[in-house]
């Protein structure tokens, strides 16, 4: 994070705490969140898309103070099962700020997301239009958006390129999959549908495929209005605006972004005679993923038979599976104490009984690297404690608040007795 700064001695302060220090208080591993870093990246969403509507997608990682710092930052929240949606709920976020999301809703979730008033649902397969119309009535319909495939390809690994057919997501426009969800939604008195919806990918660095999908969407924004008379008032772009983890690497310029999207988006409508929608983006990753450091112990040095050095810490991939699940790449920095000796290369390796267990292959850690040192591994805000799991039965991580030198645990640490707790027979 911003906030980041050197301590003599070595150490390393985020959000004015000292690593070392919330180390010994809460133990290891252990999360951090900067609280400033990420308000000001939500309120620069605010300020570069001031006419847009900016929700904040959990998935990147949600507890009940991120959803109230969102919230007061003027954000919406982009959910995606009832886990997020009551949680949401329970912290004070208000449902019609809230968007529902999800290839798979369940009966449950949609009458929970009924109940509770959720703002708008997106649509992202055929059964579910009459599904979710037969639990709502005529005369208080419920907003939808219909999630549409511009066959735009983007994002850091197959698995997140969700813009394209031959994937589970939406309907492809290409072949008139969009077009026939469209027919339905607007033949359902319950259902009032707001927009069209996509989201490409995740960690996109380059706005050209934001405007290539702008360009294939207002076309078909122009085909519902030429066979149904209706022009439609919202379009969301969906998240997936990528960030810098290693030194050099690019990230999405948030305000070129909003520039290029705001452009193309009214000389799009204006070639079509299109009224220019409200736009809606959900970012996930830019506003939580800097704000985060995770820290570690060493617990074990171990030099291979081939010269390589590998260093073995607390956590790995239940807290952090990203390396595993997709190559994902970080650094690693000691903190806590100085080191003059020469930087060398060395794996950073998880605790989990897989070779494929590595958070940081070839990290430059100074040569005197030994158990007891702390490692923090920044841009750890996103996907890692929202995707962390208990394998091995290691208990996911505490979460700290770190904000003016103040500390404050979000979330403690798993133990035991939570899995002792879960079992209810044998
Ligand atoms: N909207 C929708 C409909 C999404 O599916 C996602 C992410 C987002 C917004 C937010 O995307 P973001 O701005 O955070 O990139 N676990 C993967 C990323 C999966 C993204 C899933 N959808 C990773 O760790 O790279």
């Amino acid at each position: 994070p911003a906030s980041t700064r050197t301590r003599p001695g070595g150490d390393l302060a985020v959000g004015g705490v000292g690593l070392a220090e919330a180390a010994d208080r809460f133990g290891t591993p252990l999360y951090l969140l900067d609280e400033q870093e990420l308000r000001a990246r939500a309120r620069a969403y605010r300020a570069a898309l001031p006419h847009a509507e900016v929700h904040y997608a959990a998935k990147a990682f949600l507890c009940s103070a991120v959803a109230n710092w969102v919230e007061e930052e003027g954000l919406g929240l982009d959910v995606c099962s009832v886990g997020e949606l009551q949680l949401a709920a329970a912290a004070g976020f208000p449902p019609q700020r809230m968007l529902l999301h999800g290839n798979a809703k369940s009966p449950e979730e949609l009458r929970l997301a009924l109940r509770l008033r959720v703002g708008r649902i997106v649509i992202d397969g055929l059964a579910e239009i009459p599904r979710l119309a037969a639990l709502t009535v005529a005369d208080e319909p419920q907003r939808v958006l219909v999630r549409v495939l511009p066959g735009v390809a983007a994002g850091h690994h197959a698995a997140v390129r969700t813009g394209v057919a031959g994937q589970k997501f939406g309907f492809p426009i290409e072949g008139g999959d969009a077009a026939e969800a469209v027919r339905r939604v607007l033949a359902q008195p319950g259902l009032r549908l707001a927009g069209l919806h996509c989201h490409l990918g995740s960690q996109i660095t380059d706005p050209e495929p934001f405007l290539a999908a702008i360009d294939r969407i207002t076309a078909l924004l122009a085909g519902i209005r030429d066979e149904h008379g209706v022009e439609l008032p919202e379009l969301d772009l969906g998240g997936g605006h990528g960030v810098a983890y290693l030194p050099g690497d690019p990230e999405l310029d948030l305000a070129e972004y909003a520039r290029l999207v705001t452009a193309r988006l009214a000389a799009a409508c204006a070639a079509h005679g299109l009224r220019v929608p409200r736009l809606l983006v959900e970012p996930g990753r830019a506003v939580v993923g800097p704000a985060g450091v995770a820290l570690y112990r060493v617990l074990a040095v171990k030099h291979g038979t081939d010269g390589r050095v590998f260093a073995a810490v607390d956590g790995g991939m239940s807290d952090n599976p990203r390396p595993a699940l997709y190559g994902s790449r970080y650094t690693a920095r000691l903190v806590g104490r100085a080191s003059h000796a020469e930087p060398v290369p060395i794996d950073v390796v998880g605790r989990h009984c897989e070779a494929g267990d590595v958070l940081v292959p070839g990290a430059h850690l100074p040569a005197d690297l030994r158990p007891g040192d702390l490692l923090a591994v920044p841009v750890a805000g996103a996907y890692q404690l929202s995707m962390a799991s208990t394998y091995n039965l290691v208990g996911r991580p505490a979460l700290i608040a770190v904000r003016d030198g103040r500390a404050r645990q979000l979330l403690r640490r798993e133990t035991v007795e939570d899995f002792l707790r879960r079992e209810v027979g044998r």
